[in-house]
């Protein structure tokens, strides 16, 4: 059986210590889809961790990792990751996995994202400049080396063939910035990546099911960012959906069980792209200030505003969520008053749904105001000494979603988490 965890939002839903605390439950922690554009950030032994590549179940002894044939994979990055993570104690050459179907992100990926971004000008993505859209690009036009690849006597002809390839598009962009010191990192990378297990994922993850192991499929970025279903053409360039989890990991859709989906209390995004409930003011800056609300991979400041059940709505019906995970609800305590987003004007006419290209729009959220309930909260472990206005507001977003949130994060700690 397998369960999920994902992102409902724009991304940054706290994915990472929910994994984490969750893991003990589970055999195997499986990363389905995404690259380093993601960080997941988590407590291990009380220091701050931010994983980019590595799942979030990689702390737990004895819990088998690995970073599904969907995943994109930096070796550069990864191998940074991997000296943290060894730091700890943890043996990698025990519980990390890796698909050989799995795409590389190659020096020149990251020079073309860079390129792209560039020449986009006001009209920016936003991209986390890891290389994401063009090592995709690169997976669906059939041009890619992935990690497999790394076994075949070949691989650097058909590595030079394909940067030959990418300078010719670096070339028509204009960009001649020196990645030599890239490259050289890379080649090392490669050589520590060649000594891990590589394995044939699918046949790796359909064993661990058959043996009766239960799986945990973690999500990267967010529903709102998926490529497909989010605010296209600003999103991410995979299926960060729970259809990802079939296609990135190589399990049939019935061997999904729980979809977990997890959302803040509040909502951020991060880069550009539309954002209805956005606040950019005073009250913006407040949740970002309390909330510390700055990118884990990039630093740069996220946007922040009120949750938006019109969008949280939508994630739920594409993922099928089963169970809601409430985060950062303490971050709320300090406010008198909450808004909700219960629909969208647009142009006078009031709609649940997210229209096509929500950018274009003349959009206006309409609010349900709620009472703040004004306590610190982030000591509480039981759900009976919440604050009753914390629990009328989760009452009304089960209600409005027609699924329950089950559990609610009141601070970044692993304990920091209340059942319901
Ligand atoms: P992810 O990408 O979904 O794993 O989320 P990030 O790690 O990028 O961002 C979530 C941030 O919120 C991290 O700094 C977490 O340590 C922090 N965090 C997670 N849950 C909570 C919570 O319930 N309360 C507070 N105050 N912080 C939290
Ligand atoms: P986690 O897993 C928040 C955003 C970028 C940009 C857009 C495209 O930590 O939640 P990309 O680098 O994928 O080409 O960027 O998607 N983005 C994220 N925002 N959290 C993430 O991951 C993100 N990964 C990508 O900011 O707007
Ligand atoms: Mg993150």
């Amino acid at each position: 059986m397998v369960d999920v965890i994902l992102g409902l939002q724009w991304g940054d839903e706290g994915k990472g210590k929910i994994v984490d605390y969750f893991a003990k439950d589970y055999d195997v922690v499986a990363r389905f889809q995404g690259g380093p554009n993601a960080g997941h950030t988590l407590y291990v032994q009380d220091k701050k961790v931010v994983l980019h590549q590595i799942p979030s179940g990689v702390f737990h002894a004895n819990k088998l990792n690995l970073i599904g044939n969907g995943v994109v994979l930096d070796p550069v990055t990864l191998r940074k990751e991997c000296a943290t993570v060894s730091s700890f104690g943890i043996d990698l050459k025990k519980n990390l996995f890796i698909s050989e179907r799995t795409h590389l992100i190659l020096p020149t990926h990251r020079a073309l994202d860079k390129a792209a971004e560039l020449a986009k000008g006001n009209d920016k993505i936003g991209s986390t400049l890891k290389g994401i859209g063009p090592t995709y690009m690169d997976k669906t036009g059939r041009n890619g080396l992935r990690v497999g690849d790394l076994l075949d006597k070949n691989f650097t002809t058909q590595y030079i063939k394909l940067r030959l390839k990418h300078q010719k598009l670096l070339d028509n962009f204009q960009f001649n910035e020196d990645i030599s010191s890239w490259e050289e990192e890379f080649f090392e990378a490669l050589e520590f990546l060649r000594e891990l297990n590589i394995v044939n994922g699918e046949y790796f993850i359909n064993e661990q099911l058959a043996n009766g192991k239960r799986v945990l499929a973690e999500g990267a970025q967010g529903s709102m960012l998926d490529i497909d279903f989010g605010t296209f053409p600003f999103v991410t360039s995979s299926n960060t959906v729970s259809a990802g989890v079939c296609s990135g990991l190589g399990v049939a859709p019935q061997k999904i069980r729980d979809v977990f989906g997890v959302t803040k209390a509040y909502c951020t995004r991060v880069g550009s792209g539309p954002f209805p409930t956005e606040l950019e003011d005073e009250t913006g800056e407040r949740l970002r200030k309390i909330g510390n609300e700055f990118g884990a991979t990039t630093g740069r400041p996220r946007r922040c505003g009120w949750i938006d059940l019109v969008a949280l709505n939508f994630a739920c019906m594409i993922n099928g969520v089963t169970k809601i995970v409430m985060t950062k609800a303490d971050v709320l305590d300090a406010f008198e008053e909450l808004q909700v987003c219960t629909s969208y004007d647009l142009n006078g006419k009031q709609s649940k749904q997210i229209p096509f290209r929500l950018e274009k729009q003349k959009l206006t959220p309409v609010y349900e105001q709620f009472k703040g309930w004004n306590t610190p909260t982030s000591e509480v472990r039981d759900f009976g000494s919440l604050p009753q206005t914390m629990k009328e507001y989760v009452a009304f977003i089960n209600q409005y979603l027609g699924v329950d949130v089950h559990f609610i994060s009141n601070g970044p700690g692993r304990d920091q988490l209340i059942a319901i």
